[in-house]
C-alpha cells in the first residue's frame, strides 16, 4: 500500500506566517506538523510516500529529501496551483497505481496513528473507508448524513450540517476513487472537492465505511488551532533533560530541554520543550510552550504559545500567552532614546499590546 500526503495548498488562515513558509512545515513541539503525517504512514508500515507540493515550492523537499532519513521512500508530486483534494488524488494518479492507499491532509495531527483505519478498511472490504470524529463546529468541515450506522451523504461546509461529525483529513481508498474524482466538477469556490468525490461514490452505490475517533484529532488550519495541536502534543510528553539546567534554575512537570539548551536563573513548568541551542535566562517559560532550536529568552515570561526557532525575546515586562512566532522574530525593549514601540512587521502580522 502507498501513501499519498497533502503539502501544498494557499495557507491563508495561516498568514503571515505562511507568507515566507509552508504552513506544513509550522513546529508543533519543535517538529514540523507534516513531520507527524509521516510517522504514522511509517508506523502503520507504509513506506512509499507521495507528497502533494505547490508548483513553486521546494521547502518540503528541502527538508524530507528522498524520505531516506525517515525510513521513507518520497516521491514530490507539484500540483499546478491549489485546485481541490480530489485534483490532488487526480494528479497523484500514476504515481499511486492501480492499488488501494491512504490519502492523508498533511495539516492534521491524530493521536495514536492510522494502523488501525487501515485495518478495519481491509477488514471490511469497503471501496472508501473514512475516518470521522465529533466536532462542535461541523460546518468548518466535510459533514457525514449517518442513517442506521451508515453513511448516506456528504456535504462540504454545510451551512446547516446534518451531524456534529467532521471528516477529518485520514481517507483511504481504492482505485474506484479515481472514477470519482475524474467524474466530478469544480465547487462553487472552483476547487474539485473531495467531499463531492465521496458523495458520488456513495450515489453509484460503493461501498463507504468509516471509523469514529475516539481521541483527540486537530485539523491545523487555524493559528488557535496550532496552539490547541501543540498544547495536545506536549501532554504526552516525558520529562528528558538532555541540556545544562543551572541550580538557580527550577523545573517543574514534564520538561524536555534538548541537547545543547541552557536554562539559567529560569523557571520552566512543563509541559513544555526548549530546543538545541536555545538559552533560556532569567526568565519564566510557562506550561504547553514550544521553543525551538537556538532561540533566546531573557528578562521576559512566555506561556501557551509557539517560538520557532532562531528568535529573540528579551526585557519584557508583560508575559507574553497565546502568541505564534515566526522564525527569527525578536520582541525586544527599545534601548535608545525615544523610548516608544517600534515596529517592523510583515504584511497582515497582529499585534495586541496592553
Ligand atoms: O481537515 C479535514 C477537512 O479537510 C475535511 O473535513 C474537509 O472535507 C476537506 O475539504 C478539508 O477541508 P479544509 O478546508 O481544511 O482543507 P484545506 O484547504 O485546508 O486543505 C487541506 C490540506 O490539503 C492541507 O494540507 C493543504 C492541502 N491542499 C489543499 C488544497 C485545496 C493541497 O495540497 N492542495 C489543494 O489544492
Amino acid at each position: 500500500m502507498k501513501a499519498l500526503i497533502t503539502a501544498g495548498g494557499h495557507g491563508t488562515r495561516l498568514r503571515p506566517i505562511t507568507h515566507t513558509q509552508n504552513k506544513h512545515l509550522i513546529p508543533i513541539a519543535n517538529k514540523p506538523i507534516l513531520n507527524y503525517a509521516l510517522e504514522y504512514i511509517r508506523e502503520a508500515g507504509i513506506t512509499d510516500v507521495g507528497i502533494i507540493t505547490n508548483k513553486e515550492g521546494s521547502e518540503v523537499k528541502d527538508v524530507y529529501k528522498d524520505g531516506s532519513q525517515m525510513g521513507l521512500h518520497i516521491t514530490y508530486i507539484p500540483q499546478e496551483r491549489p485546485s481541490g483534494l480530489a485534483d490532488c488524488v487526480r494528479i497523484a494518479q500514476p504515481f499511486l497505481g492501480n492499488e488501494s492507499f491512504v490519502f492523508y491532509l498533511g495539516d492534521n495531527i491524530i493521536v495514536g496513528g492510522i494502523a488501525r483505519f487501515i485495518d478495519e478498511f481491509r477488514k471490511s472490504g469497503a471501496n472508501c473507508h473514512l475516518v470521522l470524529a465529533r466536532v462542535k463546529d461541523p460546518e468548518r468541515f466535510g459533514v457525514p448524513e449517518l442513517k442506521d450506522g451508515r453513511i448516506i451523504g456528504i456535504e462540504e461546509k454545510p451551512r446547516k450540517p446534518k451531524s456534529d461529525f467532521a471528516v477529518t483529513g485520514i481517507y483511504i481508498y481504492d482505485p474506484n476513487i479515481f472514477e470519482a474524482v475524474n467524474a466530478i466538477s469544480p465547487s462553487a469556490r472552483g476547487e474539485l472537492e473531495i467531499s463531492d468525490a465521496h458523495q458520488y461514490l456513495l450515489e453509484k452505490g460503493f461501498k463507504v465505511t468509516y471509523s469514529e475517533i475516539t481521541g483527540w484529532w486537530k485539523d491545523t488550519g487555524k493559528p488557535a488551532d496550532l496552539l490547541e495541536a501543540n498544547r495536545l502534543v506536549l501532554d504526552s510528553f516525558e520529562t528528558r533533560i538532555e541540556g545544562k539546567v543551572d541550580t538557580q534554575s527550577n523545573l517543574t512537570g514534564r520538561v524536555v530541554i534538548e541537547p545543547g539548551a541552557e536554562i539559567h536563573n529560569s523557571n520552566v513548568r512543563g509541559p513544555a520543550i526548549i530546543g538545541a541551542g536555545s538559552k533560556i535566562v532569567n526568565a519564566y517559560i510557562g506550561p504547553y510552550t514550544s521553543i525551538d532550536k537556538n532561540c533566546r529568552i531573557e528578562n521576559s515570561e512566555i506561556e501557551f504559545s509557539i517560538v520557532s526557532c532562531g528568535c529573540l525575546i528579551r526585557n519584557q515586562k508583560i508575559r507574553i500567552e497565546s502568541s505564534l512566532l515566526g522564525k527569527d522574530v525578536q520582541i525586544v525593549d527599545a534601548n535608545s532614546k525615544p523610548f516608544t514601540n517600534r515596529f517592523i512587521v510583515g504584511d497582515q502580522s497582529q499585534i495586541e499590546i496592553r
